[in-house]
């Protein structure tokens, strides 16, 4: 605390101060999607196909419509009259909002009931009669592309195979060429399988429809509100609605974590049905539904192959991967970058030469890709780079933290370009796992692994070191459907010295109306408590790109500064005319400018607010005010060195996390104690893939992990204490020195428990294992079982 700035009261950067929202919160009084209640508001619930692929042969509504309460069935041609039943996903693919001729997934949208509340429309959707004729389904994505696989898209022109798209990145010869020359080459097959956000709050809105002035307005749980009223305005303006008319408000939302990014049908249906109907409709999806249906993340079966000398110098990696996109490509990623920053996957070592490749298929599961609490694939990344070094320390007999250490990019050689073409702004990986093996005791644990193996205990030791890729973007590379993605932040002094700020993005839960206004104060000097924060509201909030892949404060937080610094520059102007003294004798401490070499001569913003509505100098606009853009030059590079100490029940292969210690670098942090909840959070949420959450599929496509008895999400019963330390290396480029942060723990969590896992068993021949590491399967591997 002693290196802050501004005093406790003022609550700039560094102070742990409580946040603010959580007030309404922990009374009870946030206001949800499903809280919202508006006059004479109907409900709408969907029928789901049973079938993974098949064709409808008819839909007959007539008892459904026969029930009381029931007011409408919307179906696929209801929506065709309207040319609203396809709708494009962020990556410019198509996809069905409700279908005309077949379903291509489990639980996919076939029809939705409108009626008077909640419970009919339920009733509703059971007399929904749909008679489907099964078609062949594939489900194996190594097999969609075979000749004899049924196509998919087959209502896309010219799609001849379920292959999507092939992206590549590197040098493909001078990899080879590396590879080659070295002494050691390792493979392994790895697969991330597909996971779910599992947020507390499904997903869900309320649509209503003024048709006297025409104006749309849409409570939704999404985390880019801006690009949902751009995206509604280009593709539903030729049934009149225009941008101007369009409000998005996303209020509280209960988690998103990337899983609300994405448009879904079931939005996209309640707002045709209240535009035609001039009802207020509300659709809330329940927890099966959101699990079954919604985007999924992860699903990458990747090749991996790295390169290596004896003495343990690391020197080529290469990488292969098939991404199942289930029935469209509805990834939620920037344009250029199908496979999101999975080229990243070079991490936090020297490598000389790298070569990525990444072809994504359909398949017939539901779409998506999200990004979950992950910028954007570099979960996959990491996961494939922090296996296949352990795996070249296995193999070369080298302490698996020693060999990261030799490879580590030194601190010295930042900003460095990495082989597949990223500039890391700044970093010091050799510190950041020092101090993880201190605090762990690590040549200790070392020596206690050895005893317990020799009394046929399995104890493992997992190291992860991380480099993350956050902020996106850089408007020359980072786009979404064409919009770039800068993020925004307006700023408005008031004349008592209070303020308002709006941003572009949107908070889930992160703390934005805390750290935003840590940001100003910082800036300023206005107390945090005096500044209020709004975000969410198109009609009110300056355009920008929303929240996720932690790029809030790497874009929108960089905003705020830069808002305040025009605020300030103003504030100077109005202070030399209040001080009689120049512009250019001026000094600027925390909250007040004074004439250099006299401070008590000194005016205080608070004073140069009220100056500027009711004493400004003439010639100069009245008002303290700014708005800023905030274009990246470069997105930021956040790291971590993680260690997980893990013990193994040899006779029921249960991995029991007996300690983890995470070292985060996030650069210069707004507010420590808002940073260790979410390295927390995200832990846990790195901690359930890799032991508990799964999403599979049968051979006929039928959904395994579809509700909560199946899809383990671990509880505070299964979660370990956390131990959480950190360096900082400020980015060079982000005014406040600031990278984000929210998504580190995730990315480097489950990798450092792998690792831990398979050392504990490595004297067994044991070499990898995929996640979920289940008791089963860690049994197996004990007991030289196949998991098949
Ligand atoms: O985009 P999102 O808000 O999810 O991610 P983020 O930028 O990593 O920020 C998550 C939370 O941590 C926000 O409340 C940030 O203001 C805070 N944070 C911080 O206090 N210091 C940092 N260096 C980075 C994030």
């Amino acid at each position: 605390m002693s290196k802050c700035k501004t005093s406790a009261e003022v609550g700039g950067m560094g102070h742990s101060v409580k946040r603010k929202e959580d007030a309404r919160f922990i009374r009870g009084q946030g206001t949800y999607v499903d809280d919202i209640v508006r006059p004479g508001m109907v409900f709408m619930d969907i029928v789901r196909s049973p079938y993974a692929h098949a064709k409808i042969k008819s839909i007959n509504a007539e008892k459904a419509l026969a029930l009381p309460g029931v007011a409408a069935v919307i179906t696929g041609e209801t929506l065709k009259e309207y040319n609203l039943h396809m709708m494009p996903t962020l990556m410019s693919d198509t996809q069905m909002v409700l279908p005309i001729d077949k379903v291509c997934y489990q639980a996919q949208e076939v029809a939705a009931v409108i009626a008077t509340d909640r419970y009919s429309a339920a009733d509703g959707v059971e007399l929904v009669e749909v008679e489907y004729e099964p078609l062949p389904v594939v489900v194996d994505p190594h097999k969609a592309t075979d000749p004899d696989a049924p196509i998919i898209r087959d209502d896309k022109e010219g799609q001849t195979s379920n292959h999507i798209w092939h992206w590549e990145n590197g040098d493909k010869e001078g990899t080879e060429e590396v590879f080659q020359s070295s002494d050691v080459v390792i493979k392994q097959k790895i697969y991330l399988p597909r996971i779910h956000v599992a947020s507390i709050e499904t997903c869900g809105c309320v649509s209503e429809f003024d048709k006297a002035n025409g104006k749309l307005t849409v409570w939704m749980t999404t985390q880019a509100p801006h690009a949902v009223r751009t995206v509604l305005a280009l593709v539903a303006g030729h049934v009149g609605l225009q941008e101007d008319k369009i409000r998005i408000i996303s209020p509280d939302i209960g988690g998103g974590f990337g899983g609300k990014v994405p448009i879904y049908p079931g939005y996209v249906i309640a707002i045709a049905a209240s535009v035609v109907t001039g009802l207020p409709i509300k659709w809330i999806e329940d927890r099966r539904e959101n699990l079954q249906a919604d985007s999924f993340a992860r699903d990458y079966h990747m090749d991996c192959e790295i390169a290596a000398d004896k003495d343990g110098t690391l020197k080529g990696l290469r990488i292969k991967t098939l991404a199942d996109n289930g029935y469209a490509d509805a990834a939620a990623n920037p344009s250029k970058y199908p496979a999101g920053m999975f080229s990243i996957c070079t991490g936090s070592y020297d490598f000389k030469k790298a070569f990525v490749e990444v072809d994504g298929v359909y398949t017939n599961k539901p779409p998506g890709g999200v990004a979950y609490r992950c910028s954007f694939r570099v979960t996959e990344a990491v996961h494939a780079i922090e296996r296949m070094v352990d795996l070249v320390a296995d193999e070369i007999m080298m302490d698996a933290a020693e060999l990261r250490m030799k490879n580590f990019i030194p601190k010295e050689a930042f900003p460095y370009k990495s082989p597949t073409g990223w500039e890391y702004d700044s970093g010091d990986y050799h510190t950041a796992l020092q101090l993880a093996m201190d605090n762990v005791g690590y040549d200790e644990l070392l020596k206690e692994q050895k005893e317990k193996r020799e009394k046929g205990e399995f104890m493992g030791i997992g190291i992860c070191s991380f480099t993350e890729v956050v902020g996106a973007g850089p408007s020359k590379d980072f786009d979404i459907l064409g919009i770039k993605m800068f993020d925004s932040s307006e700023i408005r002094i008031h004349p008592t010295g209070k303020a308002i700020a709006r941003f572009g993005t949107k908070s889930q839960g992160q703390g934005h109306e805390t750290t935003y206004a840590q940001i100003i104060a910082e800036e300023l000097g206005i107390p945090y408590t005096d500044i209020s924060v709004e975000e969410g509201d198109t009609d009110t909030a300056p355009y920008g790109l929303g929240t996720y892949a932690s790029r809030s404060t790497p874009t929108a937080g960089a905003a705020a500064a830069m808002a305040c610094r025009k605020i300030k520059a103003k504030a100077q102007k109005i202070a030399a005319h209040l001080l009689e003294a120049a512009e250019e004798d001026l000094e600027w401490e925390v909250g007040k400018f004074s004439v250099k070499g006299v401070p008590e001569k000194s005016v205080t913003i608070q004073e140069i607010a009220f100056a500027a509505y009711t004493n400004h100098p003439q010639g100069l606009e009245a008002g303290l005010e700014a708005t800023h853009y905030y274009d990246p030059p470069n997105l930021t590079f956040p790291f971590g060195s993680y260690i997980a100490v893990v013990d193994i029940d040899s006779e029921t292969g249960e991995v029991k996390i007996r300690r983890f210690m995470a070292v985060d670098d996030c650069g210069n942090i707004i507010n420590p104690m808002i940073v260790e909840g979410q390295i927390h959070g995200g832990l846990a949420q790195g901690l359930a893939p890799a032991l508990f959450e799964e999403i599979s599929y049968d051979d006929e496509g039928n959904i395994h992990g579809g509700s909560f008895m199946e899809y383990l999400v671990p509880t505070a019963v299964e979660t370990p204490h956390w131990e959480t330390d950190k360096t900082t290396t400020p980015s060079p480029h982000h005014p406040l020195g600031a990278k984000g942060v929210g998504e580190s723990p995730t990315v480097g969590a489950p990798p450092a428990i792998v690792n831990a896992v398979v050392d504990a068993l490595s004297h067994l021949g044991v070499k990898h294992i995929d996640i979920p590491m289940t008791p089963e399967k860690v049994w197996r591997a004990i007991h030289k079982q196949d998991a098949a």
